[in-house]
């Protein structure tokens, strides 16, 4: 039997786990501070272990019920033990603290909440023909019937997905604008879509990448803007959240300057600063997101945007005109080295820095603010219940 230990809680992590310090930093899910509460370690490291919560013997004025029936176990969100509004400050705070370095008195920091919207994207295992998330850190498979997280759409295919035959594998669920939905299979076990095509808003079935019912993209839509999306492109998770990030854009851009957007993916924020800039060029590494950002920039009728497909940190030395605004939407590894060097090189007047890690955002801002100044701090609540924010800084040269 797991040992239980008994210990209080001082404060949250970056990952929203609660810090106790027993003879090891032990880092505890759903578990908040000013809390006492029994653990069992969950895994055990050099020099920390992690555990989860088994008993609340004191519990903090804060805590509230989880609404999900699968919360802590499942892998999937880390602060349903608080109340939405307490998940915005928890956020605000980590963000607050780790760019602390960077931001002062004079940084504008606005909050973006998210709406009870719901992902628009949910991927899915299946193990032993259970089909759900992993608990954190581990295969362990928690079988759900739906996730609050996502959209309606998306929890309506649930109960269709355990008719397939799926023994092992993945399933992946994309619902757009009008919830129409992408669903790509991946398994070597014999499946049975049939179930799935009484569905009447399915807009593709993709069956080890190969499309197998009707298309394998779908169109979505941001503003006023129309997008391909291929089962396989990237395309940001909260849609409601992706048109604040536009309306960001749209108040740092000149319709008289130029803008190079790196890491472009389908070519939504290139699309969208076309209209509000002079020229734009994007550059964007995916076979997959290039060849849907050629198709967008077609569908939304837009003639001053070039793309282009390569390595944005190496590409970008070779266009050959003026540029007076980068944006930037980087993986979370963020920006390499040379990427720094080249934008710092370019030495333009404004660079727009999107990030869903405040981690790498920390250590690219270190090289980028030797000319820069954070002007502007967003911080959008992307991924709702998860520990993770997305943050848009605005960086403008220094005089
Ligand atoms: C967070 S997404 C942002 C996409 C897009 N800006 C958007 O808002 O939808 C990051 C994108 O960077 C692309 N990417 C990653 N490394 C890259 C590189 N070295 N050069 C160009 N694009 C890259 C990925 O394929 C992905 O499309």
């Amino acid at each position: 039997m797991e040992k239980k230990i008994k210990t209080s809680v001082k404060s949250l992590d970056y990952y929203g786990r609660g810090i106790a310090d027993l003879p090891k930093k032990t880092f505890v899910r759903n578990s908040l501070p000013g809390e006492d509460i029994e653990l069992v370690i969950t895994k055990e490291h050099k020099s920390f272990d992690e555990g989860i919560t088994t008993k609340l013997l004191k519990k903090s004025p804060k805590r509230v019920p989880s609404l999900c029936p699968y919360f802590p176990k499942c892998g999937g969100c880390d602060l349903r033990h608080l109340l939405y509004p307490d998940t915005i400050d928890y956020k605000i705070n980590n963000i607050k603290s780790i760019l602390k370095d960077y931001i002062n008195d004079d940084t504008l920091i606005n909050i973006y909440k998210s709406k009870n919207y719901g992902r628009n994207k949910i991927t899915l295992k299946v193990s032993n023909k259970k089909i759900g998330f992993y608990e954190k850190s581990s295969h362990n498979l928690i079988e759900i019937n739906a996730c609050l997280n996502v959209k309606d759409s998306i929890n309506k295919v649930l109960p269709y997905l355990k008719s397939l035959n799926i023994i092992d594998g993945e399933v992946l669920i994309r619902s757009n604008y009008v919830n129409k939905l992408l669903i790509a299979i991946k398994t070597n076990n014999k499946v049975d879509i049939t179930p799935l095509k009484s569905l009447t808003n399915v807009e593709g079935i993709i069956l080890n990448d190969k499309t197998i019912y009707k298309n394998d993209y779908f169109n979505d839509k941001v503003d006023d803007y129309i997008f391909k999306v291929s089962y396989k492109s990237f395309f940001q998770v909260n849609s409601y959240i992706n048109g604040k990030i536009f309306n960001i854009l749209k108040s740092e851009l000149d319709t008289e300057k130029n803008v190079l957007d790196l890491c472009s993916g389908v070519g939504t924020l290139s699309i969208l600063a076309s209209t509000f800039s002079k020229k734009v060029y994007a550059i964007e590494i995916n076979k997959s997101n290039y060849l849907d950002s050629l198709e967008n920039k077609r569908m939304n009728k837009v003639e001053n945007v070039d793309f282009l497909l390569g390595d944005a940190f190496t590409l970008l030395n070779d266009i050959d005109d003026k540029i007076d605004t980068i944006i930037i939407d980087p993986p979370r590894s963020g920006i390499s080295k040379k990427g720094l060097q080249s934008i710092l090189d370019y030495n333009c007047e404004k660079v727009i820095y999107i990030s869903c890690n405040p981690i790498t955002l920390r250590r690219d801002l270190a090289h980028l603010t030797k000319r820069y100044k954070l002007d502007k701090l967003f911080i959008l609540d992307m991924f709702m219940y998860t520990y993770h924010a997305e943050t848009v800084v605005v960086l403008e040269r220094r005089k």
